[in-house]
């Protein structure tokens, strides 16, 4: 029996020192120390020598038993250590490789024009409000002094949804909405970018587009304070050597009313192609806020008076980025999108 432990001993040691792998190591662990190893049947063969050898064999056993844990144990550490020099081998990164490029998006244009818009009105003091696009004929025409049947709306023909309801065809639909919420009666002074619509579609209109309103109601307030207002603005957006032109227009909820011509940036008033040779390019309408338009939303006119100023963001995008045809804008060709991926980085 001696001999035969001898042998189990030299045959663990010799599989163990062979094994390559941990799997292969488990599988000799339990071979030597399951309940139907040799080592435990050797053991239960123990009753059958006579006593005075059997303390002698169980010794011999347990001393073998651990001796063998014990290898399986350092070889199991110097495996583990192997394989996770090989992981590492393998799973090395080549730091100097060039990085995989994250392809950035960018501002869309008219984004871009409206924060432009929205940063200098705010270092005036206006608040930024935003309104419904799906507007009622009341606030968008009526409380406007445009009642049904009047000219005016017939350059808006429109999207209606019912009779009542439309898609806005102006941001002027915001004035009355925001002198109808100002209970009070405290100093208005807001702006309104966002979208709005008509059945309109060429180079130069497109059915969607933006505009932003600006609208100041306040006791004492004259043109001298909207002709500031917009030199003030259109200097800033478009350049500070630019001068400003006011030609009479008519809108029915201002009078008087203003057509607002920009010096042509292009060739700075000399006469080019984009201001058609007049030195002068139209870029916004404005006025002074309608007696009736103050009265129909609860203000008096005796008392209270303003300016409002519309502009259309996609004209301001167009001419200041020189876009030739306005539909560019609604296409979302990433090729002409990219390119004002640029301007992020001034
Ligand atoms: N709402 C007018 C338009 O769409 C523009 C405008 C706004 C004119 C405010 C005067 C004052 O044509």
């Amino acid at each position: 029996m001696k001999e035969q432990i001898e042998q189990i001993r030299k045959n663990a040691i010799s599989e163990v020192e062979k094994a390559t792998d941990l799997r292969q190591l488990e599988e000799i662990r339990v071979k030597y120390s399951g309940k139907k190893s040799e080592l435990t049947v050797a053991s239960r063969e123990i009753s059958t020598l006579p006593k005075s050898e059997r303390p002698v064999m169980g010794g011999l056993i347990n001393q073998v038993k651990k001796e063998i844990e014990q290898l399986i144990k350092e070889k199991e550490k110097a495996l583990a250590k192997e394989e996770l020099t090989k992981k590492l081998e393998t799973e090395k990164i080549d730091i100097t490789l060039p990085s995989i490029k994250v392809k950035r998006g960018s501002k869309h244009p008219l984004t871009r024009i409206t924060e432009e818009v929205e940063d200098i009105y705010v270092s005036m003091g206006y608040n930024v409000v935003s309104g419904p696009e799906l507007e009622t004929d009341e606030f968008c025409f009526e409380r406007l002094n445009i009642p049904k049947g009047h000219p005016a709306r017939d350059m808006q023909d429109t999207f209606y949804i019912t009779s009542e309801y439309l898609l806005r065809t102006q941001t002027s639909s915001m004035q009355a909405r925001t002198m109808e919420d100002n209970k009070e009666k405290t100093p208005i002074r807001i702006i309104c970018p966002g979208k709005t619509y008509r059945r309109d579609d060429d180079a130069t209109h497109s059915h969607q587009f933006n505009q932003v309103e600006s609208l100041v109601i306040d006791k004492n307030i004259s043109v001298a304070d909207l002709k500031g207002t917009l030199e003030m603005f259109v200097r800033k957006m478009l350049g500070e050597d630019l001068d400003i032109r006011l030609r009479p227009s008519y809108f029915p909820f201002t009078e008087p009313s203003y057509e607002v011509d920009v010096t042509c940036f292009k060739c700075k008033g000399k006469g080019c192609n984009l201001c058609k040779q007049t030195g002068w390019i139209e870029i916004l309408g404005s006025g002074m806020v309608h007696p009736n338009v103050l009265r129909a939303n609860g203000y008096d006119p005796e008392i209270y008076g303003g300016f409002a100023i519309g502009v259309g963001l996609d004209r301001l995008a167009m001419f200041k980025y020189d876009i030739p045809d306005i539909r560019l804008l609604y296409q979302n060709d990433v090729r002409f999108l990219n390119q004002f991926d640029k301007c992020d980085r001034n």
